[in-house]
């Protein structure tokens, strides 16, 4: 093997802009061989600014043309199945951005092939390398706040399209069918829940449009109104069995919140997650009469996790190749949490709780 794993790059967007392109050139094993993007200017660009030898319009020629270890995909969510299945079909290893596909039988293809293919497959968010989060499962884990009965957990956020001075792409097809909240912020809450507590075992939920009409903050469409055509709005109920309940919000209709991201209550404590990564990004209440040891403790250490970003779904996936061992940051786990979205989409159809059936 080469002293660098090469990788190509599909989706010189916002995500690849923001975090992924730099991440890739920053990480010493890893080297930025080919980017592709269908608007040419997009890889042109993203290839001298980022330094990758080549640049391509289409996917198929870079594969066939490149000589690469590892594909990273950064396009919209419904272009991830079909590019995720030509990068393994290719031989490629494979990282890939959330949502895993669109459609939980298609999540199923992809991992399937990558296993048969004999293929690494590192699948974003890659929450299980955060240190706030491994901080977070270390303290349930190791009993800080007991037994626990039920967590509550906020996801929803305003929405790409508000935010002004974010992307220089079009971000308002977040709204549109085929993407969503739930495939765009679902995955972050539904892996770390789920590394934290275990499968979900059922899953009801109410979807809906809230906000019919909104307005681009920002990039090429900036200040036009544009119609929402996916479930902005869900709320999804969650159940692990043995009377552990949770509850999530998943929308694009928050502007704002306050107080914390998530609080885990236990018969012995709570543990409440305040987002950020300062000493007091998680914090653990305690009622102990006997010692005198009373009331909410900071939990985290100054800094936990500050350097840690997005990229590390396809870092970690270059570390994975040389050390030749599989990523964290796993199918199996993304497919769990594929088919808990799909199942909430199902029982906002049919109104009744419904059963998954895969375990990570
Ligand atoms: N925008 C965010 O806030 C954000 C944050 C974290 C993760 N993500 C995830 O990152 C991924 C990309 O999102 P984004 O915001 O960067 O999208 P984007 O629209 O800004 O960029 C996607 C890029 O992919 C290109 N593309 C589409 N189909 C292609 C194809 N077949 N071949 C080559 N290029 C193609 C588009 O031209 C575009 O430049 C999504 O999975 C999204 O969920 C987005």
């Amino acid at each position: 093997m080469s002293a660098k794993i090469k990788v190509g790059v599909v989706g010189c967007g916002t995500v690849a802009e923001l975090y992924y392109l730099a991440g890739i050139r920053n990480h010493s094993t890893a080297d930025l061989t080919a980017v592709c993007d269908v608007v040419s200017d997009r890889a042109e660009q993203a290839a001298r600014k980022y330094g990758a030898s080549s640049w391509f319009s289409d996917l198929d020629r870079m594969l066939a043309e490149a000589d690469l270890d590892a594909v990273l995909v950064l396009t919209q969510h419904k272009h991830h199945y079909e590019n995720a299945m030509k990068v393994l079909k290719a031989g490629k290893h494979l990282a890939i951005e959330k949502p895993l596909a669109e459609s939980f039988d298609q999540a199923r293809q992809i991992v399937e092939l990558a296993e048969t293919s004999g293929l690494k497959l590192s699948a974003a968010p890659p929450s299980v390398l955060d240190p706030v989060t491994v901080r977070i499962r270390e303290l349930i884990r190791d009993g800080a706040v007991g037994k626990i009965s039920h967590v509550i957990w906020h996801a929803s956020g305003s929405g790409p399209a508000r935010r002004a001075n974010w992307g220089f792409t079009d971000q308002t097809w977040f709204y549109q069918r085929h993407a969503g909240p739930m495939s765009s912020l679902g995955p972050y809450a539904l892996t770390s829940l789920t590394w934290f507590l275990g499968p979900v075992l059922r899953v009801a939920a109410l979807s809906g449009i809230s906000i019919s009409e909104r307005i681009a903050a920002a990039g090429p469409t900036e200040g036009r109104p544009f119609a929402t055509t996916a479930p902005d709005n869900n709320l999804v109920l969650l159940d692990w069995g043995e009377g552990t309940f949770g509850s999530l919000d998943v929308g694009y209709c928050a502007v704002a919140s306050k107080g914390p991201q998530g609080q885990f209550f236990g018969d012995e404590g709570v543990l409440a997650v305040n987002g950020g990564t300062g000493a007091d990004c998680i914090e653990v209440y305690r009622q102990d009469e006997g010692s005198g040891v009373s009331g909410w403790l900071a939990a985290g250490s100054p800094n936990l996790g500050g350097g840690f970003t997005i990229a590390t779904t396809i870092t970690h996936l270059v570390d994975c190749i040389f050390e030749d061992r599989q990523p964290e940051t796993s199918g199996r786990h993304a497919l769990h949490v594929s088919e808990i979205m799909e199942t909430a989409a199902r029982s906002a159809d049919s109104g009744v709780f419904l059963e998954t059936t895969t375990r990570i």
